[in-house]
C-alpha cells in the first residue's frame, strides 16, 4: 500500500454557476472530491483541492437581472453568503476556492486564447444556430426535441446568427480517440467512455467560442467587441489554479488533475477540454470521472428545481458527519439515487448511532471501569484477536484499492464492515464475564480483548477520517491517541493497519455520544 506509485494528487469539482444556492447536488460532488482529497493527504501525497464558481456567461448574467443586480454584485453576495459557508458547514478543506472573475484567471485566459489564436488554431466566421442558456451550450438538432425544447431543460433554445470566433475542435478528433485507446481509465465509467467515444466517431464540429450580443465575460483579446463563450473561459480555471500555461512552478508536480462531474458535462471536459490543452502543447487531464445524479421524482436535482434540498436542511438533524457518511456509503460513486429522508435516518441509526457510536462507547466505558481509564497491555492473541488484526489489513488495502479506483462507497463500506465485525468480536468474547472471574489470568484475557478494541478503533479512526474528519478526531482523542501518536491528520492509510501502534498507558476517555439519536418528525421528514 498504496497501489500506485503517485506522489502527487490534483482533484477538481466543477466551477457551479452562481445562480442560487448550493443543493445536495453539487454538494454531492464536492463531498466526493474532499473525501478523496484527505484520502490522499493521509497517503502522504502531494494533492492539491480545487473547488470554485463559474461566474460569467448569460445564464449568471439574467439571472443578476431578474434579482436586480450587476452581475459582479450578484455573484460576491452569493460567493460570500452561500457558498463558502456551505463547504464550511460541510468540513470541505480546498485549497483554492477559484472564481472565473479573479483576475489571475482572466489575464491566463486571454493569454491561452491569443496563443491558440496566433497558432492559427483559431478563425473568425458565423454562427447561425441554437443555444439553450441553461446549459450554456449550443444545440445541435439531435440534442432538441420536435419543439424545438432542450431536452435537458424542456424550455426552448434561443436561435441566433452572429459573427463569432471558432476553434478548429474538428481537428482533434482522432488524437482524442488515442487519448482514449491509450488511457483507458481516461472517461470512467465505460458507459460515459462508451458515449463519448461514439460522439466523437461520428465527426467533431468547430466550437464557436466567442459571443457579441452581450458583454458578461472575459473580452476576446484580440477583438474587444467580443467576449469569450463561457465555457473555454470556465474550462481553463483547472489551469488558471495550477498557473501550468504561465509559470506552473511547484504545481508543475500536482499536473493532471483528476476531474469529478455528472454527465451534464461529460462532453465539455472529455473532448473540448483535452483538445484546448493540446491544441496549447499541455498535457491533458489524468481523468475524468462521472459520478451519478442525485433525483428528485426521478429528475436530476437542479438549482432551478424548487424541490432543490440546501445541505444546511440535513446537517442541522444530523450533521456534517453523517451527511458525508450517507451520501459517500449509501450511494455508489457512479449510480442515479434519489434523496430519501427515511433511508438517511436509517443508516444514521444502524450503521452510525448504533453500529460504530455503540462501539466507541462501549469499549471506553470497560476500559474506564475495568482499568481506570488505562489502556491495557495485551497479552498473548487467541486466533479471535489475531483474526482482527489480520481483517483490519485486508480492510485498509481494500479500502485503499477502492479509493484508486474512485469506488469511494467501496472504501467506506470495507470500513463499516470491519467496525460490525469488532462488534461481533466483543459479542463473542463477552469481556463483561470474563471480568467476573477474579484470577490473573482471566485479568489478563480482559485486557487483551480490551486492547484489541481499542487498537481496532485507533485504525477505524485513521480508514473514517477523510469521510468523517470531525468525529474521527473526536474518537482519536476519546483513545488517547492524539498524545501518544500525533494528530490524527498526520496518520498514514498505510501505517492504520499497523496491528500494535496505540501503546499501553494511553489514556482512554468516555466523551460525548459520538451520534446522538435522531427522532425521525412526519412533518419536516425528519
Ligand atoms: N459551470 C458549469 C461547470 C463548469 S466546470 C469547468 C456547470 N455548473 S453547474 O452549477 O451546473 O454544476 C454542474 C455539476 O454540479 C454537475 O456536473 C455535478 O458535478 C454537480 N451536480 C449538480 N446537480 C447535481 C445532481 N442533482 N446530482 C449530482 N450532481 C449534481 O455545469
Amino acid at each position: 500500500m498504496p497501489e500506485t506509485s503517485a506522489t502527487s494528487f490534483f482533484i477538481t469539482t466543477p466551477i457551479y454557476y452562481v445562480t442560487a444556492a448550493p443543493h445536495i447536488g453539487s454538494s454531492y460532488t464536492t463531498t466526493a472530491a474532499d473525501v478523496l482529497a484527505r484520502w490522499h493527504r493521509h497517503r502522504g501525497e502531494n494533492v492539491y483541492f480545487l473547488t470554485g464558481t463559474d461566474e460569467h456567461g448569460q445564464k449568471v448574467m439574467r439571472t443578476a437581472e431578474k434579482n436586480g443586480k450587476s452581475p459582479q454584485e450578484f455573484v460576491d453576495g452569493l460567493v460570500e453568503s452561500e457558498w463558502k459557508p456551505a463547504w464550511r458547514l460541510l468540513d470541505i478543506e480546498y485549497d483554492r476556492f477559484i472564481r472565473t472573475t479573479d483576475e489571475d484567471h482572466v489575464r491566463q485566459v486571454q493569454e491561452f486564447w491569443q496563443r491558440l489564436y496566433d497558432a492559427g488554431h483559431v478563425y473568425e466566421g458565423e454562427y447561425s444556430g441554437n443555444y439553450c442558456v441553461d446549459c450554456e451550450e449550443f444545440k445541435s438538432d439531435d440534442d432538441l426535441d420536435a419543439e424545438g425544447n432542450c431536452l435537458v431543460h424542456e424550455r426552448p433554445a434561443e436561435h441566433f446568427t452572429e459573427k463569432n470566433y471558432f476553434f478548429r475542435l474538428s481537428e482533434f478528433g482522432d488524437r482524442l480517440l488515442a487519448l482514449y485507446d491509450e488511457v483507458p481509465d481516461f472517461i470512467a465509467p465505460t458507459a460515459s467512455r462508451n458515449e463519448i467515444i461514439n460522439y466523437v466517431k461520428s465527426g467533431l464540429n468547430d466550437l464557436s467560442i466567442s459571443r457579441s450580443s452581450f458583454d458578461w465575460g472575459i473580452k476576446v483579446p484580440w477583438d474587444e467587441t467580443q467576449v469569450l463563450y463561457v465555457w473555454i473561459d470556465a474550462l481553463l480555471n483547472y489551469s488558471s489554479a495550477a498557473q501550468i500555461y504561465d509559470d506552473p512552478g511547484e504545481f508543475a508536480e500536482v499536473w493532471p488533475p483528476t476531474h469529478l462531474m455528472s454527465r451534464d458535462i461529460l462532453r465539455f471536459h472529455s473532448v473540448i477540454w483535452p483538445a484546448m490543452l493540446m491544441a496549447a502543447g499541455i498535457e491533458p487531464p489524468r481523468r475524468v470521472y462521472v459520478h451519478g445524479y442525485l433525483l428528485v421524482g426521478g429528475k436530476k436535482m437542479a438549482k432551478s428545481n424548487a424541490t432543490a434540498i440546501h445541505p444546511r436542511e440535513i446537517v442541522d438533524h444530523f450533521g456534517a458527519d453523517a451527511y458525508r457518511y450517507y451520501f459517500m456509503k449509501a450511494i455508489p460513486f457512479g449510480s442515479d439515487a434519489s434523496f430519501s429522508w427515511e433511508h438517511l435516518h436509517a443508516v444514521y441509526t444502524d450503521e452510525l448511532a448504533n453500529n460504530l457510536g455503540n462501539l466507541a462507547s462501549r469499549v471506553a466505558a470497560m476500559i474506564g471501569k475495568y482499568f481506570d481509564g488505562v489502556l491495557p497491555a495485551p497479552g498473548p492473541l487467541t486466533d479471535a484477536d489475531g483474526g482482527i488484526a489480520d481483517l483490519l489489513t485486508s480492510t485498509a488495502r481494500a479500502a485503499d484499492v477502492a479509493i484508486n479506483g474512485l469506488q469511494i462507497h467501496e472504501a467506506v463500506t470495507a470500513t463499516h464492515d470491519f467496525v460490525t465485525a469488532v462488534n461481533g468480536y466483543i459479542t463473542e468474547q463477552a469481556p463483561w464475564k470474563v471480568a467476573k472471574e477474579d484470577t490473573p489470568i482471566a485479568k489478563e484475557r480482559l485486557a487483551t480483548i480490551l486492547y484489541t478494541c481499542a487498537e481496532a478503533l485507533r485504525a477505524i479512526a485513521v480508514l473514517h477520517s477523510p469521510v468523517m474528519p470531525t468525529a474521527a478526531r473526536r474518537l482519536w482523542d476519546s483513545l488517547g491517541a492524539a498524545e501518544k501518536l500525533g494528530p490524527l491528520e498526520e496518520q498514514l492509510i498505510s501505517s492504520a493497519a499497523e496491528w500494535g501502534r496505540l501503546p499501553a498507558g494511553a489514556t482512554i476517555t468516555k466523551g460525548e455520544v459520538l451520534f446522538p439519536r435522531v427522532e425521525m418528525d412526519a412533518e419536516e421528514g425528519a
